[in-house]
């Protein structure tokens, strides 16, 4: 089964399938040859966040790669790239500063994707109905940027059912009242015109099969909202074999002694091959493979997964995603109001 180099959005604009993640990437010289590098094999779409600290440098070696005609012929147009909002900046007038500051720092007329990173609001209580409403208003400023250009396409992440069907369900006068950014205020003071609300393009969350939610993919994709996943990999702990400890990062990451890959990843690998090449289900790799070959192939199995998922021969990956056994590697916005 082939799998899509690009998918399609509600509005028309075009997302590469697969992209750069640069999480944890903030030296610029690494930075530099990461991109060179991944545009050299063909990735197109990069990822970062305003919380990465590394849009800044992300501008600058893209800049010099156009400037040096480091990748002949390859212009802004060609790359889709993607940003994402703090959750210290949620609400209308923060959220347009934070987006005018992401353009600034990636020296880009217009940034293709722009995402609420978070559905709580920094400092606020995880209970806290305000979070709500910061979100909303955050939205709002999101939805103008869209209109005026600044936005190709602009969405939401690490959003439950309930937050998503909170936005996408709101009553159309919940855009009232406007803001003095609102591009579709009329310089005359005239009544303003009725504003277009847009529901998400894309909802970026955690997603593998160890996680897979398949009741959100399945509200997305009712909603044409493009589903895109990350920590395709578990943070390298469903490839690893000797997986890493959780990284500390705020009371929200899930520091829970996790499963590590080897309970349920050889089993998949057999399988999979098992159905592919037609051989037996109890074929073993041998001691060098699972050292050498282990990790690579439960990379690709994975990311297939992600591009394929659903489709019937991957079906057997996502009952590891059990209610009883699923494992979130990355934040939980579960208990988000
Ligand atoms: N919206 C959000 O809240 C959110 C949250 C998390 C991530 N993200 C985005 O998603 C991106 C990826 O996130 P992630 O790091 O969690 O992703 P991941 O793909 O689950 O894990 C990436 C790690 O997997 C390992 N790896 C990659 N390819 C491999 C291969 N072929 N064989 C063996 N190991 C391999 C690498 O580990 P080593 O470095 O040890 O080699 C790499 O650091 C981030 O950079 C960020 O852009 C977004």
């Amino acid at each position: 089964m082939s799998v899509p180099k690009i998918y399609t959005l509600s509005n028309g604009v075009q997302m590469p399938s697969v992209g750069l993640g640069t999480y944890r990437v903030r030296d610029q010289a690494t930075l530099d040859t990461c991109i060179l590098e991944a545009l050299r094999s063909g990735y197109r779409l990069i990822d970062t966040a305003t919380v990465y600290k590394n849009e800044a440098a992300i501008g600058n070696s893209l800049k010099r790669i156009f400037e040096q005609n480091l990748i002949p012929g390859l212009t802004r147009q060609d790359i889709f790239l993607t940003s994402k909002l703090a959750p210290k900046d949620q609400g209308y007038d923060a959220c347009y500063q934070a987006v005018t500051d992401s353009l600034r720092n990636l020296q880009v007329d217009y940034i293709d994707l722009y995402l609420i990173h978070w559905p709580g609001t920094a400092k606020l209580k995880l209970p806290d109905p305000q979070n709500a409403i910061n979100r909303m208003e955050s939205w709002r400023a999101l939805e103008d940027l869209y209109h005026v250009k600044k936005l190709r396409a602009i969405g939401v992440s690490n959003y439950t059912l309930t937050h998503l069907a909170q936005l996408i369900e709101r009553p159309h006068n919940s855009h009232a009242p406007h803001h003095p950014h609102d591009s579709t205020t009329t310089a005359t003071g005239a009544a303003p015109l009725a504003r277009t609300m847009v529901i998400p393009h894309v909802h970026q969350f955690e997603m593998h099969p160890r996680l897979f939610q398949k009741p959100l993919v399945d509200y997305c994709q009712h909603h044409r909202i493009q589903v895109q996943a990350y920590s395709s990999l578990g943070e390298s702990r469903l490839v690893s074999l000797t997986p890493p400890l959780p990284p500390a990062m705020d009371s929200n990451y899930n520091t829970a002694p996790l499963p590590g890959a080897l309970d349920i990843m050889p089993g998949l690998i057999r399988k999979y091959f098992a159905h592919v090449m037609r051989t037996s289900t109890t074929a073993q790799l041998s001691p060098e493979e699972e050292t050498e070959e282990y990790p690579k192939r439960a990379a690709q199995i994975l990311l297939r997964w992600g591009l394929q998922h659903g489709a019937v021969d991957m079906a057997a990956l996502d009952a590891y995603s059990v209610d009883s056994e699923r494992t979130r590697y990355c934040w939980d916005s579960t208990e988000v109001c």
